[in-house]
């Protein structure tokens, strides 16, 4: 196929780029370059500077099979200071990004949706119909969108698939090549926890104890880039009419505690922490059922938090 896709000088973006070019896909990867790296994009795809709004002249120059959505703000702190960016960055773009599809006949969309349309869940797993209750503007942004999927699913014959992701880490490590996570402003636990261990960062903060967890710490679903990237691949061939929700998740648990120690394990540091108060708006835990994933996209995650951090480490460090 002849894919576009959008972020992909982003983490999980330009991992994918990398795949799909693996898989024998042809990639445009589009990326206004506010966040991602010219540099993280394989050699082999081509890559054009733009912001979505401006995806037109791009889908004009040939046709394409698919759409993989990467692109977005997504820091949840930001989304309530700033909601106007994620407003208008993740839908509207969004938005004018389906325009152009629909202008082009460009037949298939992969969105990357999160766990976090779910807000704070009444019952983990979190199956995908469970209710969407998003507490901060990133989360509702990505709801929007979801929703907006499903009309124009419906209406414009589009066959989309929205997959929600929970806690991505890990890299895709090459002998000649590694594509992983290397973000400005870093809010993420096992990215924070390996500057420690690098030595650029001091201490560790944890942020609440005190919650109704086994070790009062928050628990969430760690799922590898590389198999978050696998499920994309199959979503591209699975995508018919209509619009499908999807969890990509674990389906397993880990404390902040137990990603400490795993990060202690895979760097070998002692990792010096600091606990100190909840950050507002964490849900005590977030797990996923995977069972969708596993129905419709025969899709099951391989690689386990140890691989994660190991990678991880092995991106932050080479
Ligand atoms: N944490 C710490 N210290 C840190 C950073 C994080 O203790 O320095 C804790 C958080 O409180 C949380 C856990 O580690 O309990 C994971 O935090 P992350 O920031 O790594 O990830 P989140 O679970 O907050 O975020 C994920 C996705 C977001 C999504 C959110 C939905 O990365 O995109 O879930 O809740 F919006």
């Amino acid at each position: 196929m002849r894919v576009l896709v959008t972020g992909g000088a982003g983490y999980i973006g330009s991992v994918v780029v990398a795949m799909l070019l693996d898989a024998g896909h042809e990639v445009t990867a589009l990326d206004d370059l506010s966040t991602g790296h010219e540099g993280a994009v394989a050699p082999a795809a081509e890559f054009v500077k733009a912001s979505i709004t401006e995806v037109g002249p791009v889908l004009a120059e040939r046709p394409y099979d698919a759409v993989l959505h990467f692109a977005a703000r997504s820091l949840v702190g930001e989304s309530v200071e700033h909601p106007d960016r994620y407003w208008h960055n993740n839908v509207g773009g969004t938005l004018a990004l389906l325009d152009a599809m629909r202008a082009h006949g460009v037949p298939r969309i992969v969105f990357s949706s999160t766990a976090a349309t779910y807000g704070e869940p009444s019952a983990v797993p979190i199956v995908e119909d469970a209710p969407a209750a998003p507490t901060n503007p990133y989360g509702a942004s990505k709801l929007a969108v979801d929703l907006v999927l499903g009309d124009y699913a419906r209406a414009y014959d589009l066959a989309a698939v929205s997959l929600r992701y929970f806690n991505v880490a890990g890299a895709l490590l090459r002998p000649d090549a590694a594509y992983g996570e290397r973000h400005a402003v870093e809010t993420h636990l096992i990215p924070i926890a390996l500057q420690v261990a690098a030595g650029t960062r001091a201490t560790l903060d944890i942020y609440g104890t005190d919650y109704p967890t086994t070790d009062g710490t928050c628990v969430r679903d760690y799922v590898h880039v590389v198999d978050l990237g696998d499920a994309h691949l199959r979503a591209l061939d699975a995508a018919g009419p209509g619009h499908r929700v999807i969890n990509l998740g674990s389906g397993s648990g880990y404390s902040v505690r137990q990603v400490v120690d795993a990060v202690r394990r895979a760097t070998g540091h002692e990792l010096p922490v600091r606990e100190v108060d909840r950050r507002p708006g964490d849900p005590a835990v977030l797990v996923a059922s995977n069972a969708r994933a596993a129905a419709e996209l025969g899709w099951t995650p391989t690689r386990d938090l140890d691989q994660m951090v190991t990678d991880a480490w092995g991106f932050t460090s080479r």
